[in-house]
């Protein structure tokens, strides 16, 4: 394994040296009224789409009851003035930034290569094809959110049938009755991964999947329904197909997946609570609770189906619940999850044992228990949403996937994300190092690590999930970059990945302090490291991709109070 039949080269249309595509990406873009950004002297013309698409459609003209307001779009949260002005310096990306590297069309060989077929069709791409390692696990499924970077990939590309077929695969999927041991799990569940099996005697293929009944420590997978949607939604911005979000199946898909989230319960927050490793990080990590990374995703899913969800007898009441999640999760992540300087000040001075509406200390978090790492961490200048916030506790750590999907689904305002970029500038050793990007800052060790993983072995200090640095991260980190404008940091870190990756063999992850050796178990030609890797530099070169993966910010969520000077540079 993997089997020669299951992974094949797919070749699809006209390639040019690099193995790309020829196609023009603005041609299928939703009628694009592009307005030119930037001319650089001897580079492409960069454009980013500024018309209003269908998923624009903002919160407050579902709030004003579907009546179509025109938004000002001038404020895009594209970040144009910021994105124009480095551009326009010659020094800002290096005369090499658009200049192909030779890794470029190595890395669309080697994804080409972990094309997953179904019956003939291109359905997704399996995780790793590393034929060195003994153990396969399951790094021979397709599993959905490494499927992400892969389409991302391909979209940009104009390869859209793998994608729209991923899309269609999973859905299916989903519609599986679902169970652990004699436990139904929700019908809206999505799959971490699904395999394809060749039968060779019936010549037929067959597929099973996994939601969570055979992945270690049996957890659901919380994270692959967002990122379907927030698939869906690029597919659809990226073709112009509006028939496949549209169609009664996808309707019906998001609407299961919501039905899982929106559900009404014991809650007194609007964040979402879940178990440990329901996601990227899918082992014991202390990722339990509300966990950053899920709170990202779940909001930007939530405003991509708002943006899809038609406004039908079942849709509408979706739209409604969604338009008043997104309020109150805005509200809760913005005030209680941001930290920076003066918060963290704020908080070192809290009062405990707080009673009634009056209390500052809302959660009870006993000052004691911040962790003394973060006081030296901590810049004057910037600031970052904390990894976790429940009652009495406050998990301090950085997660890098949390904070670039805040930036670009808006959930950060636009002064938390030029902060957030600030903390990845004034901590660059820490959160970049040799190789992007932390996964997670600090490591736990010691007394902390036994407790809070359970000893495990594969996230020892700075390896893996426990401060590992995982390059798949540098696709986010670069429409992060390129939505606050700065493009130029983004090509620092694809300056470092590109030093090695390639000679490396295009590991899953790095271990170290500065992530400077290759992972202690890492999978080595792991398909998300090689599609991160592409997705970054084609996203440099032509900025007008980040409208895949990025929302303007939607002014009816402005937070009504400017809680510290870091928002306000
Ligand atoms: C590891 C990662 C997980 C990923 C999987 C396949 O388990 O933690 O996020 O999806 O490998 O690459």
């Amino acid at each position: 394994m993997p089997p020669s039949r299951m992974v094949e080269v797919v070749e699809n249309g006209r390639r040019d040296a690099m193995g790309l595509r020829k196609v023009d990406s603005r041609a299928s873009i939703t009628e694009a009224d592009d307005l030119d950004l930037a001319r650089l002297p001897d580079r492409p013309r960069i454009k980013i789409e500024r018309k209003r698409s269908f998923d624009e459609r903002s919160l407050s003209e579902h709030l004003a009851g579907g009546s179509l307001r025109q938004v000002d779009s001038v404020e895009s949260i594209f970040s144009l003035g910021g994105l124009r002005s480095v551009l326009d310096s010659p020094s800002s990306l290096g005369h090499h930034s658009f200049e192909p590297h030779p890794m470029f069309a190595e890395a669309w060989d080697a994804l080409r290569k972990s094309i997953v077929l179904f019956r003939g069709q291109p359905v997704g791409t399996i995780a790793a094809l590393d034929h060195a390692s003994e153990e396969v696990l399951n790094y021979d499924q397709v599993f959905v959110r490494d499927f992400v970077p892969s389409a991302m990939a391909f979209l940009m590309n104009g390869e859209n049938d793998i994608v729209k077929n991923f899309l269609l695969k999973t859905l299916h999927l989903q519609g599986w009755e679902k169970r652990i041991d004699r436990f139904k799990l929700g019908e809206g569940v999505m799959p971490a991964s699904f395999k394809v099996r060749h039968d060779p005697i019936r010549k037929n293929d067959n597929l099973t999947a996994d939601f969570g009944e055979s992945a270690i420590g049996r957890v659901a997978p919380v994270d692959s329904g967002f990122w379907w949607i927030i698939l869906l939604r690029a597919y659809t911005k990226a073709t112009g197909d509006m028939t496949l979000a549209e169609s009664p199946e996808c309707q019906r898909g998001m609407r299961l997946i919501l039905a899982l989230c929106l559900s009404e319960g014991f809650e007194t927050f609007p964040t979402l609570l879940c178990a440990d490793g329901c996601s990227m990080i899918d082992r014991r990590m202390g990722v339990y609770g509300y966990p950053i990374e899920i709170q990202a995703l779940f909001f930007m899913s939530l405003r991509c189906a708002l943006s899809m969800l038609k406004q039908d007898s079942e849709g509408k009441e979706f739209i409604e619940r969604i338009v008043k999640r997104l309020h109150a999760l805005s509200y809760h992540m913005r005030n209680y999850f941001w930290l920076d300087f003066q918060q963290l000040n704020v908080i070192y001075r809290y009062k405990t044992e707080e009673y009634s509406h009056t209390a500052v200390n809302k959660f009870n978090v006993i000052p004691d228990s911040i962790p003394d790492w973060i006081f030296d961490f901590m810049p004057n200048r910037g600031g970052y949403f904390i990894g976790n916030v429940s009652p009495a506790r406050m998990d301090f750590r950085w997660f890098a996937l949390g904070n670039c999907i805040a930036i670009l689904s808006s959930l950060a305002t636009p002064e938390q994300s030029a902060a957030i970029m600030d903390l990845l500038e004034e901590r660059w050793e820490e959160l970049i190092g040799e190789m992007p990007l932390k996964i997670a800052y600090p490591a736990l060790e010691g007394h902390e690590w036994r407790i809070v993983t359970g000893c495990d072995p594969k996230n020892t200090r700075w390896s893996y999930h426990n401060g590992g640095s995982w390059p798949v991260l540098l696709w986010l980190f670069t429409a992060a970059c390129i939505k606050t404008g700065r493009p130029q940091i983004a090509q620092r870190a694809i300056d470092l990945a590109e030093s090695r990756l390639s000679k490396d063999g295009w590991p899953e992850y790095y271990d170290g302090k500065t992530g400077r050796y290759v992972g202690k178990q890492a999978r080595k030609f792991q398909t998300w490291s090689i599609a991160g890797y592409l997705v970054a530099k084609m996203m440099l070169e032509d900025p007008s991709h980040l409208g895949m993966i990025s929302l303007e910010e939607d002014r009816a969520m402005k937070p009504p109070v400017k809680r510290s000077a870091s928002w306000t540079i």
